[in-house]
């Protein structure tokens, strides 16, 4: 069962049903999963496809993806499903807006993944000037967060999700925690469209901080999730400390949420890095002549 006095929504951050399964068994809840390509790519069934002769054509991976967003939508009804695009550098709007609109009809419950760049920020305002749903993601800066918060103006709650990295900003000696606390601290006065979805967990000190700051939602691996419940699904104390042991503090900017998204500094190394990423983890399972 769902611990009393816990706020913040749970979710997985996978591409296995079988761990998804798991997962729920252990907690006796789960209200939703993210999905991205690295993480289908390590999807058991996927990952035999990536053996040369055996691998996916251009087509076939998005059914694969499709049946499996299925299989998770089945399973969390009530809940969240995240789908990401594919997109590398070159990726236009028009080619995320095709994505994301056919994603769209997969399931009831998807909130598809677009990343904050540009291109993906144009995408956002037309698909939630639609009524869609959709989660940004490779955040690492407070100005990309008010990026996406003027983008997507004018969108129910719940409707967009902005996803920080903390365990890659942790990666190059920040302290990813720290922007956790910028950004829900930049949206405390705003009108609560975008909710803040801390991702990139790594471990349970991670988890047990961004309970501890009151992060909307909370994505995270089988392996940090099995070990909460294994734990009892501890909350954390009201005098909880994090220990960001060696890394350098994030400074909290003061940045206005009321300009045109394109005002905001949008580019971020760390941004144009896990694109490309995603999008070889993306291609390592396709056969490209087929
Ligand atoms: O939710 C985002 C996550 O999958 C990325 O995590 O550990 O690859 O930085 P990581």
């Amino acid at each position: 069962m769902r611990p009393e006095n816990l706020k913040t929504r749970i979710f997985l951050d996978g591409a296995d049903p079988a761990e998804t399964r798991q997962v729920m068994a252990a907690l006796g809840f789960l209200d939703g999963q993210t999905t991205n390509p690295s993480l289908l790519a390590k999807n058991p069934e996927a990952k035999a496809h990536k053996v040369s002769g055996n691998k996916f054509s251009s087509t076939a991976i998005y059914d694969f993806y499709k049946a499996l967003c299925q299989e998770l939508s089945a399973m969390l009804p009530q809940g969240s499903i995240s789908i990401e695009v594919y997109a590398d550098a070159a990726t236009t709007p028009a080619e995320m807006l095709k994505q994301a609109r056919s994603f769209d009809t997969w399931i009831p419950n998807a909130h598809i993944k677009l990343p904050t760049t540009a291109a993906g920020l144009e995408a956002a305002a037309v698909l939630t000037g639609e009524g869609r749903r959709v989660n940004m993601t490779l955040v690492f800066s407070q100005s990309q967060a008010a990026a996406v918060y003027a983008a997507t103006g004018g969108a129910g709650r719940g409707d967009v999700f902005l996803s920080p990295f903390i365990g890659r900003l942790d990666d190059r000696g920040e302290n990813g925690m720290d922007l956790i606390r910028n950004i829900l601290a930049m949206y405390a006065p705003s009108d609560g469209h975008v909710e803040v979805l801390t991702a990139s967990v790594r471990s349970m000190a991670h988890f047990q901080c961004a309970l501890a700051l009151g992060s909307d939602i909370i994505t995270a691996p089988a392996s940090v999730l099995l070990a909460w419940a294994e734990a009892g699904k501890p909350l954390p104390r009201a005098d909880y400390t994090y220990k960001a042991e060696g890394l350098v503090p994030i400074p909290e900017e003061v940045l206005s949420l009321n300009k045109s998204w394109q005002d905001y500094a949008i580019g971020h190394p760390l941004t144009d890095a896990g694109l490309e990423k995603f999008a070889a983890d993306w291609n390592s399972l396709i056969d490209m002549q087929a």
